[in-house]
């Protein structure tokens, strides 16, 4: 069945017909446009559809765009303020943690939900609370590197 809904994705109200069968990742990716939503097992295995609702980390994959109606939907799109990239971005830059990037996105918005939630996190905390994002190119020990410059960086800036 078809119905409107009005999602709030990045701070705008995005309103749109969906299926009801239709994927979060399906309406962020292939209706908004945010590319930062991909797709990799579709099933809700490997962190790289990450997106937060209302800061929390969820697989867009595996959740219906109409049960996110009513929630704050933040993508990768919606961190950074136009002009410079997130520091949580800049951390990842920096250690040089990214080879193709494609897990990227899911990782810097977990980040990011762990730092808010909790910013003195350890680095077990911080292995646990990522254990649903994979990086299928392995780079964990460069990625865990910049968690941690991510960290360092959060003390001195407002997430
Ligand atoms: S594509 Fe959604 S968790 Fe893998
Ligand atoms: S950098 Fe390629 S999947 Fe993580």
């Amino acid at each position: 069945m078809k119905r409107e809904i009005t999602l709030k994705v990045n701070r705008l109200d995005e309103t749109l017909t969906v299926d009801d069968a239709d994927t979060l990742l399906e309406v962020l990716r292939d209706r908004l446009k945010l590319w930062s939503v991909r797709e990799s097992c579709g099933v809700g295995a490997c962190g790289s559809c990450t997106v937060l609702m209302d800061g929390r980390p969820v697989s867009s994959c595996f959740l219906l765009a109409v049960r996110a109606v009513g929630y704050e939907l933040t993508t990768l799109e919606g961190i950074g303020d136009g002009q410079r990239l997130h520091f949580i971005q800049e951390a990842f830059v920096e250690q040089r943690a990214l080879q193709c990037a494609y897990c990227t996105p899911g990782f810097v918005l977990s980040v990011k939900a762990l730092l808010e939630e909790n910013p003195d996190a350890s680095d077990e905390a911080f292995r646990e609370y990522l254990a649903g994002n994979l990086c299928r190119c392995a780079g964990y020990a460069d990625i865990l590197n910049a968690v941690h410059a991510a960290q360092e960086k959060s003390k001195a800036v407002m997430i």
